[in-house]
């Protein structure tokens, strides 16, 4: 039985030696990570999964980011521990946060990932908003929390200020 729980302090280490685990070396070479660097996570969105020995199966975090004044969630990483990957476990941690963004008030998510995957939870193409390079701009895709909400917001993604 695996539970998902919000990410303490005390998880935080095992978290990056998964990412570690699952990523390629040099993860934190991504554009993505300029737009972490020095801010923190959306702590009610850090998601830890931990099976019945209390071991880490999986992880996801978000961080905020601006994209024309407006906050959005960067959702990222996500990783599953390779013993565990194809169980549905990544797809409960994904529909777990995204249902907490939500409930939080959060309206807008972007990730850079593989669209194959990232389709089935509702995940699109999104043209006119443009990660730091090098990102090639097919992996950046974007989630409605609200209908429409994406129409009008465009340009670069911006690291938020702290
Ligand atoms: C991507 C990842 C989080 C998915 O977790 P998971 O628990 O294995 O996923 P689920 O069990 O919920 O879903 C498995 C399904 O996703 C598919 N899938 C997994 N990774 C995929 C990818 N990169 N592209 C397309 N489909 C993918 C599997 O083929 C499987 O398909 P099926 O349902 O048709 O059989 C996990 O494979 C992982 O940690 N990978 C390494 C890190 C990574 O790439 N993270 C994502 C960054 S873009």
């Amino acid at each position: 039985m695996i539970e998902l729980r919000q990410e303490t302090s005390a998880d935080c280490w095992e978290v990056e030696a998964l990412y570690d685990l699952c990523f390629a070396p040099g993860r934190e070479a991504l554009s993505s990570y300029r737009l972490r660097e020095g801010v923190d996570p959306v702590a009610k969105l850090s998601i830890v999964a931990r099976d019945e020995m209390n071991i880490l199966a999986g992880a996801i975090r978000y961080w905020p980011v601006d994209v024309s004044g407006q906050r959005v969630l960067l959702l990222g990483p996500v990783a599953v521990h390779p013993t565990h990957q194809g169980e549905g476990l990544g797809g409960s941690l994904m529909r777990h946060s995204i249902e907490l963004a939500r409930e939080t008030g959060w309206k807008h998510v972007m990730l850079v990932g593989d669209e194959p995957y990232y389709h089935r939870f509702g995940f699109r193409r999104l043209t006119g908003v443009f990660m730091p390079p090098p990102t090639n701009p097919e992996r950046v895709l974007g989630l409605e929390l609200v209908p429409g909400c994406w129409l009008g917001v465009a340009g670069d993604v911006r690291k938020v200020d702290v």
